[in-house]
């Protein structure tokens, strides 16, 4: 995890910084990322993985142009979901062969764009964007190489709103009913498509791998359909990201060589038994990569003590910073940082600054009871889905992302200011 380390005196440092003197710098909320461990994950996927497999990052967990960079010189790929992203990518240079290109309604322009970028892959999630990809590639006198995301119809044990294999959705195209494999017959028809392989997601925060075995036997299972009908090998499978990491104590996720070994002997094996050619496998972790490697600096507003019940402490930020906790009932922890404290533990729940009871960080927590306004409170495991969630509700500025490396920091992506939000306000 993050290089965080508590001295005798109880002062907190990451990266070899002292987190009071990061929000002196930087001001309150911020997130703090850790370069290092960015970097020691995305190459401990790049390496579990070798070079029979790729690894491409989920950008919607949290892309920069730092990011970009970082991934680019660990030698891992990028999966966009948007222009905006797409541009992100670009923009850092990450070469156009190494990004995927996904979503289930990507605009024509953003097509367009992709395909002048020459991007590695589009992955097609409807029959209309069959037609609609094939026909911008063609009219650009070009092929563009796809994937057909498919639906495999698992229930991954996950929230609701994060699990997307089962078939009741809006993505990819179910194997029901044949549909996946008429997706594919199409597909190969098309002259502005090079069919490369199929696609499977099944879902986010992820611990058991019995989920991506049952995809990974449907998907060879459609690969042996489209061999044994058309006599066409597709060259590479996808089976998408999700690997959950550890919120608080509690969960135990898997090592990314436990993950690489996982999917790779289940991938051969039905391979064999289908005896097909092994495909050229590729995963697309996000949170797994950056999850861990930030935690969010707060400072303390208000203590309001409910006898009877909690103790309400207010922080600078909120559900715009981090909508995890209202949205998804996740789960974090929180500590103080910026002094120790042998004060008895108090049941705490941190909350933010918005006009909403909802606007919830910690649900529930010990914090010492002597906690008082001015004090810095640290809530780790906040580098995924939560910059990249972050809203200006109630015109809250969306905090900046400070990376910090070998005992320095500077932001990577800077503070919102009011003049950010007024530039947009052209009435
Ligand atoms: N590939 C595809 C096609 C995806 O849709 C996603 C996530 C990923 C890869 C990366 O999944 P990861 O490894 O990060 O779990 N906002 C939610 C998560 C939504 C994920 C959407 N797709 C959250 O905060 O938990």
């Amino acid at each position: 995890a993050q290089t965080v380390t508590r001295d005798a005196d109880g002062v907190v440092t990451v990266g070899g910084i002292d987190v009071n003197r990061l929000a002196e710098e930087f001001g309150t909320p911020a997130y703090v990322l850790d370069e290092a461990d960015f970097r020691a994950r995305a190459r401990a996927w790049r390496t579990a993985f070798g070079t029979d497999a790729d690894v491409f990052y989920a950008g919607k967990a949290f892309l920069s142009r730092a990011v970009v960079r970082w991934l680019n010189e660990e030698g891992l790929n990028l999966d966009v979901c948007s222009g905006g992203e797409l541009t992100t990518a670009l923009s850092a240079g990450m070469p156009a062969e190494r990004i995927a290109f996904h979503g289930n309604n990507k605009s024509v322009a953003e097509i367009t764009r992709a395909i002048e970028a020459g991007v590695g892959r589009i992955v097609l999630d409807s029959f209309q964007e069959i037609a609609r990809v094939a026909h911008i590639a063609q009219s650009l006198g070009t092929r563009q190489k796809v994937q057909i995301r498919i639906t495999v119809g698992v229930e991954a044990h996950t929230h609701e709103f994060i699990a997307t294999a089962h078939e009741d959705q809006k993505f990819g195209i179910p194997l029901a009913g044949g549909q996946a494999a008429e997706a594919v017959w199409r597909a190969l028809q098309l002259d502005g498509l090079e069919l490369i392989g199929i696609h499977s997601h099944i879902g986010s925060q992820i611990f058991d791998m019995s989920g991506f075995e049952v995809a990974a036997h449907r998907v060879v299972g459609l690969l042996k359909e489209i061999r044994d009908e058309h006599g066409v090998e597709l060259p590479e499978i996808d089976l998408g990201g999700g690997l959950g990491i550890a919120y608080t104590g509690d969960d135990d996720p898997r090592e990314p060589h436990e993950i690489a070994k996982a999917l790779t002997e289940i991938v051969g094996r039905e391979c064999e038994a289908a005896r097909l050619r092994t495909p050229r496998i590729s995963v697309e972790p996000g949170r797994a990569i950056v999850g861990p490697t930030a935690f969010t600096l707060y400072e303390v507003g208000t203590v309001k003590p409910l006898e009877g019940l909690r103790t309400y402490v207010s922080v600078d930020g909120g559900m715009s910073d981090n909508i995890r906790t209202a949205l998804y009932d996740a789960e974090y922890s929180v500590a103080l940082v910026s002094r120790t404290s042998d004060a008895e533990p108090m049941l705490a729940r941190v909350v933010g600054k918005h006009c909403e009871s909802g606007d919830i960080v910690v649900r529930d927590a010990f914090l010492p009871a002597d906690l008082a306004p001015g004090d810095l409170l640290a809530v780790p495991a906040t580098g995924a889905y939560c910059r990249s969630m972050a809203s200006n509700y109630n015109h809250v500025l969306r905090p900046p992302v400070v990376a910090v490396r070998d005992g320095e920091a500077r932001a990577v992506v800077r503070r919102e200011t009011e003049e950010d939000l007024l530039r947009l306000d052209v009435g």
